[in-house]
């Protein structure tokens, strides 16, 4: 595995291989989530490069970028043992300069859920990600579904701007317990580990109701608030997968999603139904 901190040799290097290049971008302290999207891109490319960069841009005035986990050797072992090819490690300074052009995400699908909640992120986001894939240039670029808005609106990126990269989600991955992985998992002592499994509990209740026929949002979502009391849910929606709130289940276009508070961690969840 190579190793560059240079956006510019990264990119003269990567220009010169004319093979198909499966991309992982990623803030490190990674975890089985990043793993299997690396595994995905190793078996449809021809070269697999990933990102670990703390982007500061997405992230809010007080939020957790200075405490954010940084394990640099541990995550550069992983690379290494999981195959990826090229690891870019930039530092802020390569990234961006004192006065920058910036993306806006839409105004919109941009601010509402996670963006509401976090109003500026999603810029943040878009920034970063337009400038990573202009420097990989990737055939393909991996995003995990645990992060369903963040995959849309890089997904409207991507068409809105005539880009050539084919964005790819992948499964959310889970522990044995079900919660889904996230590097802010780190952030929970036992006691809130339990307690967050509330968020994939309620999750599943949506899933069986949906079986058994029950379709109304309204429904779901009152059922899902029993079972997440007493956390501090910042918002349970239901979605389609343009993101348009839907008064009925619309099997195959729609998604459910939680963002619930537990303890000081933000934790994200989502089904797709
Ligand atoms: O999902 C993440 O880890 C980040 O938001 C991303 C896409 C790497 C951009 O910094």
């Amino acid at each position: 595995m190579r190793v560059f901190q240079s956006p510019h040799e990264l990119k003269k290097e990567l220009r010169g291989l004319h093979v198909s290049i499966g991309f992982v971008p990623t803030m490190g302290a990674l975890h089985n989530g990043h793993i299997s999207l690396i595994k995905k891109a190793k078996e449809e490319n021809e070269i697999v490069v990933v990102s670990i960069f703390v982007n500061p841009t997405q992230f809010l005035k007080g939020e957790d970028l200075d405490k954010y986990p940084r394990k640099e050797q541990a995550d550069k072992r992983i690379c290494e043992l999981a195959g990826v090819d090229y690891l870019f490690y930039p530092n802020a300074e390569d990234i961006y300069e004192k006065d920058e052009v910036k993306l806006c995400a839409p105004d919109v699908r941009g601010y509402i859920l996670e963006g509401e909640t976090r109003p500026g992120h999603f810029s943040g986001v878009l920034t970063v990600v337009m400038k990573l894939l202009n420097i990989v240039n990737p055939t393909n670029a991996y995003f995990g579904k645990k992060d369903a808005q963040q995959l849309m609106l890089i997904s409207l990126m991507v068409k809105q701007m005539f880009m050539d990269v084919n964005i790819v989600p992948v499964e959310t991955m889970r522990d044995n317990l079900g919660l889904a992985l996230s590097s802010r998992n780190e952030y929970l002592n036992a006691e809130e580990k339990v307690e967050a499994l509330k968020i994939p509990s309620a999750l599943k209740k949506a899933t069986s109701l949906v079986v058994s026929g029950v379709y109304e949002t309204k429904t779901i979502i009152d059922e899902m608030k029993m079972i997440l009391e007493p956390l501090d849910v910042s918002y349970i929606a239901i979605v389609s997968r343009e993101f348009i709130p839907i008064a009925t289940i619309q099997t195959g276009n729609s998604m459910i999603l939680v963002e619930a508070v537990v303890g000081n961690t933000r934790l994200l969840d989502n089904i797709w139904l």
